[in-house]
């Protein structure tokens, strides 16, 4: 494992993981530790060298820490990546060698699961360190799949953001739904029970069609889901779902989704803007996830679970007010609003 120095921003640090042995090659990149230990998942991926991993780990580790800074939890913000190897290889033991380099740096990082990662991964890390989240619950402490909890933040995020943008209740609206996985069938559940009409659209047809039977949503074609005739749209598949050609075609007005990522580009913000169509942050909306993995390892049980998760409405109209105020993205003033926690939190320790 190599310390080394070059780093796309002043703050970051990142640690090369080497281990021939067991196939283990990635990186760890650390944003921030001013708030806390610097936590986000384990991304386990195919790339073509190293430096796009590197690349990649720094870019996730920035967003992770304004992720956990908004969400207001007591963290930083990194990221590990680790390169698919190709031909055979041990997964216990490539994650255990991943499990020794996490604990070698003595806590400044906490993983926990991410792309291409399972529990059963996390399992396996946690053999050789405790600084791991995102393992099975236990009876008092909370844990277990966060989907339920990011969905729980969508949907407050999106009915206070109706309110405050629209002037309307949901059950008065149509909201579209890209990708129904695990959050986005999770989210359409809750908005069919407060009345709202469904539009949906997956690349998975079985799925899609499961559960339109389920809500009597109405389905339509993925190309067509952006551009649906719906009062808000809810990215929940993967990133990028707001590019110049989809926003330039939506009807909806409010754009509040728990994928990461939702910006193809920064300029899409000013393009919504340009379009009135008001973009609830998806780092500030999507936070139940990292609030429920981080319980864990905060030792936190259910209820503050729920009520760390229960701010996220609040915070997201407070972030539409200010952003209206000042006629800019919201997505400008939370990353200023991110900036300024950590940066203050950086200033008392020093
Ligand atoms: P998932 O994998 O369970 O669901 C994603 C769904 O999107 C799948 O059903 C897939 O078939 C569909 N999909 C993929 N490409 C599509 C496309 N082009 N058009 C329409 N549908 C498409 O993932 P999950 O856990 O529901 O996460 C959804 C998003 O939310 C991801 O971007 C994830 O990073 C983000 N997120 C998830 C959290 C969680 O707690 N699971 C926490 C924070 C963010």
């Amino acid at each position: 494992m190599v310390d080394h120095a070059p780093s796309p921003s002043q703050t970051m640090r990142t640690v090369r993981l080497l281990d021939t042995a067991s196939g283990l090659d990635g990186v760890i990149a650390i944003h921030s530790t001013a708030l806390g230990p610097g936590a986000g998942g384990c991304r386990f991926w195919r790339y073509p060298d190293i430096e796009a991993a590197t690349r990649d780990a720094c870019r996730l580790a920035k967003g992770m820490s304004y992720k956990n800074a908004m969400a207001e939890l007591p963290l930083g913000g990194a990221k590990a990546v680790l390169r698919y190897p190709e031909g055979d290889f041990d997964r216990a033991a490539l994650f255990r060698a991943f499990g020794k380099a996490v604990d070698a740096l003595g806590g400044v990082y906490v993983t926990a699961e991410d792309v291409g990662t399972s529990v059963a991964d996390m399992a396996q890390v946690s053999t050789m360190t405790r600084h791991v989240a995102g393992l099975d619950p236990t009876e008092d402490m909370a844990g277990g799949d966060p989907s339920p909890w990011t969905a729980l933040g969508v949907f407050d995020a999106m009915r206070t953001a109706a309110r405050l943008t629209l002037d309307a209740e949901l059950a008065d609206l149509t909201v579209a739904v890209q990708g129904v996985g695990n959050v986005g069938a999770s989210l359409c559940r809750q908005l069919a029970e407060a009345g709202a009409k469904l539009i949906i659209a997956d690349i998975d047809a079985a799925r899609c069609q499961a559960l339109a039977g389920e809500l009597g949503a109405t389905i339509v074609d993925v190309a067509e889901i952006a551009a649906a005739d719906a009062d808000i749209f809810a990215p929940c598949a993967l990133g990028g779902a707001l590019t110049q050609e989809s926003v330039a075609a939506m009807k909806a007005r409010l754009v509040c989704g728990a994928a990461n990522n939702q910006l193809a580009t920064p300029e899409v913000a000013d393009a919504l803007l340009a379009r009135g169509i008001v973009y609830a942050p998806d780092y500030v909306v999507n936070a139940g996830g990292i609030i429920n993995v981080s319980a864990e390892y905060l030792g936190e049980d259910e209820a503050s679970v729920r009520t760390r998760v229960s701010r996220i409405g609040p915070r997201v109209a407070r972030l539409l007010e200010q952003a209206a105020r000042e006629g800019r993205s919201a997505a400008m003033v939370a990353d200023e609003m991110a900036e300024a926690i950590i940066a203050g939190a950086a200033e008392k320790a020093a």
